[in-house]
């Protein structure tokens, strides 16, 4: 379906929705659009693999769901276009001060992300991080571009702006909705590379569904256990903090290129419960005698990282979310027992 099929469609939509009720009356919300699959498009409707990310701007997709009106007074800001693998550091600064300003208005009830699924989980630890508000923020994606058969954009855009609207999403911090379940930001990590369903807090599970544009939550609002709150009201850009992922044979080469490139904290994919070989076990030891920072992950894709004898162990966080927790606490500053007890292992 090419685009001006998809425009079309919207106006028909928009003009039947339009003989509804006004959207005044309703809790306001915000979508910043950041790219991503669920603003992506291809020439060909069967496309779900080769199609361009963050095709389509802010203002398509509201068009596209005129249903929104009947759930939210929606606006929408753009705040970058791009596939979620370019998603930087002043990205996420960019988006978090926006969100903070905004949500402080009394008449804003939520925002929305719109954000491609390949890093949408680091972006939304991000925000769960940093942004301070007991209102809701909720992240989504799609799994296929807006062009394609069975597009899942638009219903989940509908979801998460329904979430962001709702009362009992309150005070539960920044969320991720996709395929009708939303998950804590703080645990949800994508689990394949393709299929619709894959956001999953493999340990700690959804924090509910949804049944057409209703939220269900299957518990009272609460806070993930020991969750730090970073201001980056004044943050400029944020430290280097690579991942390294381990192997057997490694040796400390990539450890040693990543401090020479500027690294200012390490994050090591370990094997197992944060295992590495002895090489790279002995290096991770004298750095942290030093006072640099490296905390131990896993590559298993789930599971606890309990402390260890050489580095920093990283609890519950994968590899990619430790990276941006090691960064906003290296930013403020934090000494090596304040940094452990962040990831909950000291
Ligand atoms: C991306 O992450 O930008 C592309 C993939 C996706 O959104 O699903």
């Amino acid at each position: 379906m090419s685009l001006c099929s998809i425009r079309l469609l919207s106006a028909i939509a928009l003009c039947i929705a339009s003989f509804g009720a006004s959207a005044a009356d309703k809790p306001g919300v915000v979508i910043y659009a950041t790219g991503g699959t669920i603003a992506g498009a291809s020439k060909s409707n069967t496309d779900t693999t080769n199609y361009t990310a963050g095709s389509l701007g802010i203002d398509v997709l509201i068009k596209a769901v005129p249903e929104l009106n009947d759930v939210a007074t929606v606006s929408g800001e753009q705040i970058s276009n791009v596939s979620s693998s370019n998603v930087s550091s002043a990205i996420l600064l960019k988006l978090s001060k926006a969100i903070n300003a905004k949500l402080a208005a009394p008449d804003i009830h939520g925002a929305v992300v719109t954000h491609g699924t390949d890093t949408l989980e680091e972006s939304a630890l991000f925000l769960d991080l940093t942004v301070k508000s007991s209102k809701p923020v909720v992240i989504v994606g799609a799994m296929r571009p807006a062009t394609a058969i069975s597009a899942d954009g638009p219903m989940n855009l509908l979801e998460a702006v329904a979430l962001a609207a709702s009362k009992d999403a309150e005070n539960r911090g920044a969320m991720v909705l996709l395929n009708d379940r939303f998950a804590s930001a703080y645990y949800v990590t994508k689990t394949n590379s393709t299929v619709v369903d894959t956001f999953r807090a493999v340990e700690q599970g959804y924090l509910g569904m949804f049944t057409g544009t209703v939220p269900h939550f299957y518990y009272e609002a609460a806070k993930p256990v020991g969750k730090p709150f970073f201001d980056v009201s004044k943050t400029e850009s944020l430290p280097r903090v690579d991942v390294i992922y381990t192997y057997e044979d490694q040796d400390i080469a990539l450890i040693d290129a990543a401090i020479a490139a500027g690294a200012k904290g390490i994050v090591i994919a370990g094997s197992g419960n944060g295992a590495m070989t002895a090489a790279v076990k002995a290096k991770v030891a004298e750095l942290s005698k030093k006072g640099f920072p490296v905390v131990v992950s896993t590559r298993t894709g789930s599971g606890f990282v309990s402390k260890k004898e050489a580095g920093i162990g990283s609890g519950f966080m994968n590899p990619q979310k430790a990276r941006i927790l090691l960064m906003l606490a290296i930013n403020d500053g934090a000494s090596d027992e304040k940094i452990r007890s962040y990831f909950g292992t000291f």
